[in-house]
């Protein structure tokens, strides 16, 4: 048994922040931001809205779009860096807000999560005998990022994906092979301090600004086109294709230099590759599948297509699958 990809949704805030607006915020330009990392603008959360309202939104448009009834699903996974609230879990929210029952849960991998969620979702659907299995990525980032650091407050956006993973036969679509991983000695290049059991928030990390997300990014930057290429190549070869049977790559959207490169060492060109950071900024667990369901959508992702992601993260984190796409 397999576990393919049987509905698809997106949910993206309508407020949309452009370089332009972050010019009156930031000593930043255009020309930086859209030369740097090929962001020109980023979707931001209204004050209404949050992880649970957008991965519910997104989730709601997977199952209908799956054809199923919400309560057909039997497993719920969130991936988000950017919980509710820390205790309970995102899932619980978003499962109350669908309707359901079945078992959920939170995964933390930073902008590997949703990619993680796809190994964890289709592995147990195969080994429970699950029908189906809803993974959402969700994120609102402008609620953790420091908004006078310019450093970060230009790369991310807040937004939503969901899949609907239903069972498909031995030889049917679905996900071939995967590949995860996580560099713990790189923990400290990208995270956020305060709020957890080492460091419980108090007036005095609010002072400090360490309840914001802290970035060493040219650090992170030189390790994830290696861990992407590493971890994509590792992908293909557990699948045995190379990477021309690749129909579409769909990297993690963090800076269009990362994706430029990393496609460019795999051999894959750009007409194959997914690219909508420009729209969205690095919007983390959820990006991976935004960039996935709107190229599914306009008909650039068709059926029989061998899809790759690939993603890197907080952590560091680092994921890819390899899916072949198709309704089961
Ligand atoms: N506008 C203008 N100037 C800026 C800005 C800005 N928004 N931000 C930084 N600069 C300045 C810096 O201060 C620096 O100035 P200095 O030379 O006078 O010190 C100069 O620009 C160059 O800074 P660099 O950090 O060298 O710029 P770089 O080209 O490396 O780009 C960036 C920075 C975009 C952050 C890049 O390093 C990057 O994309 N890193 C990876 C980020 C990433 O992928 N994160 C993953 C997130 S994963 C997750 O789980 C959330």
């Amino acid at each position: 048994m397999r576990a393919s990809v049987n509905g698809w949704g997106i949910a993206a805030p309508e407020k949309r922040v452009t370089n332009a607006d972050l010019e009156q915020r930031v000593d930043t330009s255009d020309a930086w931001i859209v030369e740097r990392t090929g962001i020109r603008e980023r979707r931001v959360a209204a004050p209404d809205e949050t992880t649970a309202t957008l991965a519910t939104e997104a989730g709601t448009a997977a199952i209908k779009h799956a054809g199923i009834p919400p309560d057909a699903i039997d497993l719920l996974i969130i991936a988000t860096a950017t919980p509710e609230q820390p205790v309970p879990h995102t899932g619980a929210f978003v499962g109350e807000r669908l309707g359901l029952r079945c078992g959920s849960f939170d995964l933390s991998a930073g902008c590997a999560g949703f990619v993680y969620t796809l190994v964890a979702g289709s592995s147990l659907l195969t080994t429970g005998n699950l029908d189906h299995v809803l993974v959402v990525g969700a994120e609102i980032l402008s609620r953790v990022i420091d908004p006078d650091d310019r450093s970060t407050c230009v790369l991310f956006g807040d937004g939503a994906a969901a899949a609907v993973l239903s069972r498909s036969p031995d030889d049917g679509p679905g996900v071939l092979a995967w590949d995860l991983g996580c560099d713990g000695s790189l923990a400290g290049l990208l995270e956020i301090r305060a709020g957890g059991s080492r460091l419980p928030a108090t007036p005095e990390t609010i002072a400090a600004g360490e309840q914001y997300l802290k970035m060493q990014g040219q650090e992170v930057f030189r390790r994830a086109v290696r861990a992407v290429v590493d971890s994509a190549r590792m992908t293909l070869d557990r699948a045995g294709v190379t990477p021309s049977d690749v129909a579409w790559f769909v990297p993690h959207q963090a800076n269009i230099r990362i994706i430029d490169s990393a496609a460019t060492r795999l051999g894959i060109a750009n007409e194959r590759t997914i690219v909508n950071i420009d729209r969205y900024g690095n919007t983390s667990a959820a990006s991976i599948p935004l960039a996935l369901a709107e190229a599914a959508d306009d008909g650039r992702v068709r059926e029989g297509d061998l899809v790759l992601l690939s993603g890197f993260g907080a952590g560091m984190t680092w994921a890819s699958a390899l899916l072949r796409w198709g309704k089961a």
